[in-house]
């Protein structure tokens, strides 16, 4: 074995033992990661070929990038959400378990109303809510950003996943002027405050652009509250905004019809009509 290499079981236990005094949850787990994404094999394979000799050099330029909390997912290039993997670039928000709820909301919204002809994804990021949802209802999809280079990430995703989505470059708000009657809006919004405490793979790795919304985060439900024409809206909101963002809306003469909690109980989701 030449002084460069070493068994990968070795390996992944150094890494182990790094990440865990660096603090990061699942050390063993994200070392198996981190030598997945290197070796470009599978999560299995990397577990059944301990024996395997490695190069050190490229498994330890990751590892020391995850130490400086750079997410797993940038790191990795992808991941999953609604059971499909999406490519992930810092670009893009990192697609979050909880807006699965959103998907699942509009799947029920849209399987329950035959009049909703057409879904309008506002800030579609890496475009992980107009894929899922055009994997799941037969309904023309239209995913709007304002960031050209989210978009291109969006487009990627949809082509790899096999899915005809209209992309749209723009402010989405302003662009929902033109929303029609029968168009379900969904969004997954920035909704963090200025000050709010924030993990560093979040704080110093996300687009400020997808996290920011002014100082309570609020500042995009206000927008929306006042757009016109009104079409039926989904939002997902923060941990503990569900009473301030539902008064916003409903003292704008919305109203508040549905609210869809996570596991934990926490309102993730809240649904809207004119
Ligand atoms: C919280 S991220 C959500 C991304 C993705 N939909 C998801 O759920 O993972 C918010 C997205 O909204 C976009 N965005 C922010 N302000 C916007 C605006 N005024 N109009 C359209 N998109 C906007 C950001 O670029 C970002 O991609």
């Amino acid at each position: 074995m030449s002084a460069d290499e070493l068994r990968l079981s070795d390996w992944l236990f150094e890494a182990s033992a790094r990440l865990t005094r660096a603090g990061i949850d699942s050390p063993v787990i994200e070392a198996q990661l981190l030598a997945s994404g290197v070796l470009g094999w599978s999560r299995s394979e990397v577990l059944t070929r301990g024996d395997q000799r490695v190069e050190r050099a490229l498994l330890d330029a990751l590892l020391e990038r995850r130490l400086a909390r750079e997410p797993i997912a940038y790191l990795l290039g992808r991941r999953e959400f609604f059971g499909l993997m999406f490519e992930v670039s810092p670009a893009v928000l990192i697609p979050r378990p909880e807006t699965e709820f959103l998907v699942e909301a509009a799947v029920q919204w849209v399987r329950k109303d035959p009049s909703l002809a057409r879904i309008v994804d506002v800030g579609t990021g890496s475009g992980c809510i107009a894929v899922s949802v055009a994997h799941r209802l037969p309904l023309p999809v239209v995913a709007i950003d304002v960031s050209a280079a989210a978009l291109a990430v969006a487009r990627r995703n949809a082509e790899a996943l096999g899915v005809t989505i209209e992309f749209v470059e723009a402010d989405g708000i302003a662009w929902l002027e033109s929303a029609l009657p029968t168009d379900l809006v969904v969004t997954n919004p920035p909704y963090v405050g200025f000050s709010d405490p924030l993990e560093p793979e979040i704080r110093d790795y996300e687009p400020s652009i997808a996290l920011f919304a002014g100082v309570d985060g609020l500042d995009f439900y206000r927008r929306l509250a006042r757009i016109e024409p009104r079409p039926p809206l989904l939002m997902e909101i923060g941990w503990g905004q569900d009473a301030a963002v539902a008064g916003l809306f409903e003292s704008a003469g919305w109203r508040h019809i549905e609210s869809w909690r996570d596991y934990a109980g926490i309102v993730r989701v809240l649904g809207f009509r004119p």
